[in-house]
């Protein structure tokens, strides 16, 4: 299939809005790469400038080496699913599907074949002679993905395309998705503003903020490491705890220091201000305090959603706010007593579990 390479991806729109600041990344031959980000990050934008539906203001745009800044949309070999995408409500699935065929002049035999195939793939070929309002929303959805695939594009561009579907549906069509893009080899660019579909779809993510690439990695590199509190905090529910504090330096040692905390840290920081983030899985209940690494608080909010239970708890750090325990399985018993609202409880910050964060730049320290 082919290799998508945005370097140093600018638009700044007529209006002045500066959409989109130097993005690079790539997709590799048949790679799934995921953009996600908060509303109106640029993520849009970014598709539509490898689409070509919207000039690029400055920077390049490669497809297998070849730069295609100036390149019509035709001429790109991609297809693009919006987030609305719109079937043509009087044409048969079968036309919806032909439609992008027909309008290149592709012969009808052909055009039955390459149709035909693609509904098949999509386990849509029952449906061929339905009308749109004869389908179900996700059976809709799959002629949009059909009208896209028929063509056998270099590059499939999917813009939020599961963002009108109901949250059962969204979790089908997304392991269809992964599926279908796995048996075509097809490289990918999907827009997403939701992180589950960025962790569980992408081989790799580009966490976008402000119209500023924040990080590009693999989920795993993306939730281990995050490179900003930006990236740390958007990935992963309940979001990672953060908590201002500043490093200090003892004889051999560098320590985090807050109101009521200090944690030896593993490792030599410089000393400065920083935001320390740890991930709710990663927070130690206990029933009282052991040492300097722990903070007691009240347990304001008990939240069992199955597989884990989530404690709330106010603690009595002048900074810090609301932290969030996530421990799987519950009712948590400490002691043999069973934690219930308004107890009185403390959590320890596990050193090797912590983050650290330039509180200035934002960015990770180590
Ligand atoms: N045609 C346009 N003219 C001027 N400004 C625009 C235009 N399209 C988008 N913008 C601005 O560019 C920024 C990025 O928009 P974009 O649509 O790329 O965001 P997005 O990440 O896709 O958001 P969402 O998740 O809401 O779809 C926004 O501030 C938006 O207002
Ligand atoms: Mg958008």
């Amino acid at each position: 299939m082919a290799h998508v390479e945005l370097r140093n991806l600018e638009k700044r729109y007529d209006n002045d809005a500066h959409a989109v600041k130097g993005v690079t990344l790539s997709a590799r031959d048949g790679e799934f790469v995921v953009l996600v980000g908060p509303s109106g990050c640029g993520k849009t934008t970014t598709l539509r400038m490898v689409a070509g539906l919207e000039e690029i203001t400055s920077g390049d745009l490669f497809i297998d080496g070849e730069r295609m800044n100036d390149r019509e949309p035709k001429d790109r070999d991609v297809a693009m699913v919006f987030q609305n995408y719109a079937l043509y409500p009087h044409m048969t699935v079968f036309e919806n599907m032909a439609f992008p065929l027909k309008m290149r002049k592709v012969p009808k035999a052909q055009i039955k074949i390459q149709v035909e195939d693609a509904a098949k793939l999509l386990g849509m070929d029952k449906h061929l002679k339905k009308k749109p309002k004869e389908l179900s929303g996700g059976e809709r959805q799959r002629v949009a993905v059909g009208r896209a695939i028929v063509r056998k594009p270099k590059v499939f561009l999917f813009d939020e395309p599961l963002s009108n579907l109901d949250a059962a549906l969204r979790t089908q069509m997304r392991a269809e998705l992964k599926r279908l893009q796995r048996s075509l080899g097809a490289t990918m660019l999907y827009v997403t503003h939701d992180q589950v579909e960025a962790m569980t779809m992408g081989d790799k993510i580009a966490v976008m903020n402000k119209g500023e690439l924040e990080q590009f990695g693999t989920p795993s590199e993306i939730y281990e490491r995050p490179a900003t509190v930006f990236v740390a905090r958007f990935l992963g529910s309940p979001a990672m705890n953060v908590l201002p504090g500043g490093i200090i330096h003892e004889p051999g040692e560098s320590y985090f220091v807050s109101d009521m905390l200090k944690i030896k840290l593993n490792g030599h920081f410089e000393a400065g201000n920083v935001h320390l983030g740890i991930r709710p899985e990663a927070i130690v209940l206990e029933w009282e305090s052991k040492g300097t690494d722990s903070i007691s608080g009240k347990l304001i909010l008990i939240e069992p959603i199955g597989s884990v239970t989530h404690y709330y708890i106010e603690c009595e750090d002048a900074f810090g706010g609301t932290f969030v325990a996530s421990v799987p399985h519950g009712p948590v018993t400490l002691a043999g007593a069973t934690l219930s609202l308004g107890d009185s409880v403390t959590f320890r910050i596990p050193s090797e579990s912590i983050h650290l964060f330039d509180r200035q730049s934002g960015k990770r320290m180590d």
